[in-house]
């Protein structure tokens, strides 16, 4: 009994170390830009800090495997990714929404003025490859790409095949890669690219993807790692770039407040990945974290302007809360309060 009870409190106080070296990296990161510090100095001595990187991996990964497990107590979000992929895919999702673009052209030709407006897109600069619809809606493995991975859960997942990408891979089936300033490169080298990928070099740096290629991108607990709202942006222009034609974006980030306070920031993020080229086709919210999927369109999409879609003012920025709440919480503050209040 003792024993078991030595064994929890060693456990506890390893989770709170581990805690705390993902609260100190954010917190400094942020810290370090609020003070005005130059973006790209501030990631680039970041990024060139092995020892930390490497305790930060070998903490996340055991968070997310043991302490939070994947399911954070809400929903499991590399099953939520999954789930998602498989029925957007192979389960008709995706085939419901190509009809719905046909109506949407019947309703544009009768209805030019009030409540419908065709691209193209703004800030896109990759063509649509409208001959790969088809052959996109039912496809045999599901590309896809695992942004700040860690650890890469899908490595095991027969439906998918997965390229995982991490500043510090924590094991052998992720590549290295800054997907800030990683190259996209032509589609038409993605053969290249790929065997690179597949093998089972440790770590490899990978330095270029290719462009139009992924069905799949998982940004799942990413962009609240990255201190700046403009790159955040960015990154998601990216994932817009190696994306194939309907390739769709999945976005889960952190946030244990309730439903509606951070509701307004979710439409604005809205706004902002529908200036780059996304629909956005799923929302929810669980206890702890928002889950999103946005599906890569067309440059001649029609957008229904009764949701908003490029009616809106050009933003190139994805604000989460932590960025008006400076020395605040932390996301990971938020969760580990919300336990704590919870188990009290
Ligand atoms: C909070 S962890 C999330 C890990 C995992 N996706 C999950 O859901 O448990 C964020 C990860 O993103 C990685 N990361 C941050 N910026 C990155 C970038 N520019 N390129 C690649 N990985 C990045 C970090 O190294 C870290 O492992």
């Amino acid at each position: 009994m003792q024993q078991g009870k030595a064994q929890t409190m060693a456990k506890k106080d390893q989770k709170d170390v581990h805690v705390d070296i993902i609260r100190k990296t954010h917190k400094n990161l942020r810290r370090k830009l609020a003070n005005g510090d130059d973006f790209d100095q501030v990631w680039k001595s970041h990024c060139s800090d092995d020892r930390a990187l490497n305790e930060y991996s070998v903490a996340m990964k055991q968070l997310a495997t043991n302490a939070w497990s994947t399911d954070c107590d809400g929903r499991d979000r590399t099953e939520w990714c999954k789930e998602f992929s498989i029925d957007y895919y192979s389960h008709g999702k995706l085939q419901e929404l190509l009809k719905k673009d046909k109506r949407r052209q019947t309703y544009y030709q009768k209805d030019q003025q009030s409540h419908f407006v065709r691209g193209p897109t703004p800030n896109t600069d990759s063509s649509f490859d409208a001959a790969r619809i088809s052959a996109d809606v039912v496809v045999d493995k599901i590309k896809l790409l695992d942004v700040g991975s860690c650890y890469n859960p899908y490595s095991e997942m027969p439906e998918f095949e997965t390229v995982a990408l991490d500043l510090a891979p924590a094991n052998q089936n992720v590549f290295k890669c800054d997907f800030l300033y990683v190259e996209i490169v032509e589609a038409s080298n993605a053969n290249a690219f790929l065997p690179n990928c597949k093998s089972t070099e440790h770590n490899s740096n990978v330095t270029f993807l290719p462009s139009n290629y992924f069905q799949v991108v998982v940004f799942s607990l990413l962009l609240s790692y990255i201190p700046c709202p403009h790159k955040r942006w960015l990154m998601c222009k990216k994932a817009y770039q190696v994306l194939a034609a309907n390739g769709l974006l999945l976005i889960i980030t952190p946030d244990s407040s309730h439903q509606n306070r951070h509701a307004a920031l979710m439409v604005k993020w809205k706004t902002a990945l529908e200036n780059i080229g996304f629909q956005r086709i799923k929302y929810c919210k669980d206890r702890h974290m928002h889950f999103m999927a946005f599906r890569k369109v067309p440059n001649d999409f029609i957008w229904d302007k009764r949701k908003g879609g490029t009616d809106s003012l050009s933003m190139d920025v994805l604000n989460i809360p932590q960025d008006f709440q400076e020395m605040e919480a932390s996301s990971v503050d938020e969760i580990e309060n919300l336990r704590k209040s919870e188990r009290d």
